[in-house]
């Protein structure tokens, strides 16, 4: 097939190579159409294992052709007349065979979880082949006539084309989605107009009312299921990358089942024996902690809103205390002086000992910024109305050192509020929902580090908004459901234009 050094008057038409291709071309385009394999179940165990060597077999004919396209291009900038790309090109057909092949009896013998990209990978593996055929036909036909060396070279470039677009559904199909990409330094993200994530912003984010789902359940699925329930790689045809999709469910239907956890999908296969098949995240992979386990079953339990606010849930203790620990704290705001050095030195003893003491007592209400850091950040979400001003008076020995506290739908008010003069690092407060009035005006105008204030829900009016115009570093206010006027929020802005005043729930 590939004697190309012959003296090409000698050749014969190669009818019956031609013949011979156009039957395995018209064979190949069939097998996809063909109800030859319905599943593993009924496919010949011989079968199935073939159907394990596509990833021996896929790599050569990708090496090969494009060893094949430089030769091609070289040879033609050096304007040699034959550059013996005869054998490559066989071996490269019969190595595509064998790969489209094995990859055919994988598609099969697979749980269809690659759906319509895995589906659309064995199209273009099979067309990508039958290409090739038709290339090496085309090569042969082009030597014995003579015709120009071009007529070959286009269905060359055509098919080389077409492999590069299967192998980037190979890839996501075992990678999953933006392999290549997710690594790629900024700049270059941005000449591809993929939006470059900033590591740090998720810590920078400030979640201005948590939600259940978005806050709790689905960073639990981020970490512990999503790799494989993605697009490009739903396994057991379930993509866990939206409530939408989760809701969708999967091969065997409904993953979760509103209000009833131990009919659900997800959670029978969490709570199965580690060693068992079923078990999901399979044995070997990272296991989602007994806390993350018991808040997917409350939250499905309590049926599986996808906008229930953490404020709103009734939630039994354990659960508020899990919620509060899971709640993604708003990290304070990176400051503009950057001058300043990142974090607030190492923390002492005594503060790490004040810390455990109260943590003690209030689980979950108390963490270090950073392990480099003495500053302190507090969420009260899992105490809600127990913390009043009694409580909160017991949380005087880390006031200094707070840099964020939210203390939102508490039973706090303007005593404690006065407690807070001392929080001479604080970047971030949320008092939304307490019982804060204008009294805590002077105290809150004081601080200034602060960056993002919640006021939303409280009766503070124009009066207390008067005396925040001193607050230098100020860049977010929210006063939905307060008693400001426009009038005095347009006061507001003239005096600090870089302060972003939010008014309605968003
Ligand atoms: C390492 C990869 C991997 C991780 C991580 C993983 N799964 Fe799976 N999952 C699979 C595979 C493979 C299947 C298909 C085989 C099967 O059904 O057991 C599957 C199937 C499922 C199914 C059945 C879907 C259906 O309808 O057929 C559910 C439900 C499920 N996983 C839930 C989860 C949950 C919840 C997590 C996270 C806590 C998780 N998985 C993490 C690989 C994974």
């Amino acid at each position: 097939m590939a004697d190309t050094t012959a003296d090409t008057t000698h050749l014969k038409k190669p009818w019956i190579l031609t013949i011979t291709g156009a039957i395995g071309i018209l064979i190949l385009l069939l097998l996809p159409v063909l109800p030859l394999f319905k599943d593993a179940q009924t496919m010949p165990e011989t079968a199935v294992w073939i159907g394990r060597f596509h990833p021996v077999f896929l790599h050569l004919p990708i090496g090969i052709f494009i060893l094949i396209l430089l030769q091609e291009i070289f040879g033609f900038m050096r304007k040699d007349k034959e550059n013996g790309v005869g054998f490559p090109l066989t071996v490269g057909v019969f190595s595509s065979i064998a790969a489209v092949i094995c990859g055919y009896m994988l598609w099969r013998s697979g749980d269809g979880s690659y759906g319509d990209i895995g589906e659309r990978h064995l199209w273009g593996g099979t067309i990508f082949t039958c290409a090739v055929i038709a290339t090496a036909i085309i090569k042969k036909w082009v030597l014995l006539n003579g015709w120009m060396v071009i007529s070959y070279k286009i269905p060359l470039v055509a098919s080389v084309g077409i492999m590069f677009f299967t192998s980037h559904d190979g890839g996501t199909m075992t990678h999953g989605k933006g392999f290549l990409t997710k690594e790629a330094p900024g700049p270059i993200k941005a000449i591809l107009g993929i939006k470059h994530e900033d590591k740090d912003d998720d810590a920078g984010k400030t979640v201005a009312d948590p939600v259940i789902y978005a806050d709790v359940i689905h960073p639990i699925f981020e970490r512990r299921c999503i790799a494989c329930h993605k697009e490009g790689k739903t396994k057991g045809r379930l993509n866990m990358e939206t409530f939408e999709l989760v809701m969708k469910g999967g091969k065997e239907g409904e993953a979760i089942t509103p209000g009833d956890a131990a009919d659900s999908n997800i959670v029978y296969r969490m709570e199965l024996p580690l060693d068992d098949e079923e078990h999901m995240p399979p044995e070997g992979k990272s296991q989602p902690e007994a806390a993350e386990l018991a808040v997917i079953k409350w939250w499905i339990d309590a049926g599986a809103s996808p906008d229930l606010k953490v404020a709103d849930a009734e939630m039994p203790d354990e659960i508020a205390a899990i919620v509060g620990e899971l709640v993604k704290m708003p990290a304070p705001g990176k400051g503009d002086d950057s001058k300043e050095p990142k974090g607030h030195g190492k923390p002492d003893k005594a503060l790490v000992e004040q810390l455990a003491k109260i943590t003690a007592k209030y689980p979950g209400t108390l963490t270090f910024e950073s392990q480099e850091s003495a500053g302190v950040v507090m969420s009260a979400v899992s105490l809600r109305s127990k913390l009043g001003d009694a409580e909160f008076a017991e949380f005087a020995p880390v006031i200094a050192h707070l840099v964020s506290a939210d203390l939102s739908a508490t039973s706090i008010g303007d005593s404690s509020a006065a407690q807070l003069k001392d929080a001479s690092k604080l970047k971030m407060l949320r008092l939304g929902q307490t019982k804060i009035t204008d009294n805590s005006a002077d105290t809150l105008a004081a601080l200034s580090e602060l960056e993002s204030l919640n006021l939303y829900g409280t009766e503070v009016t124009d009066a207390l908004l008067a005396k925040l115009a001193t607050l230098p570093k100020l860049k977010k206010l929210y006063l939905w459901q307060t008693k400001v006027t426009e009038e005095g929020v347009k006061k507001l802005k003239e005096a600090l234009p870089e302060c972003e005043v939010i008014l309605g729930v968003e």
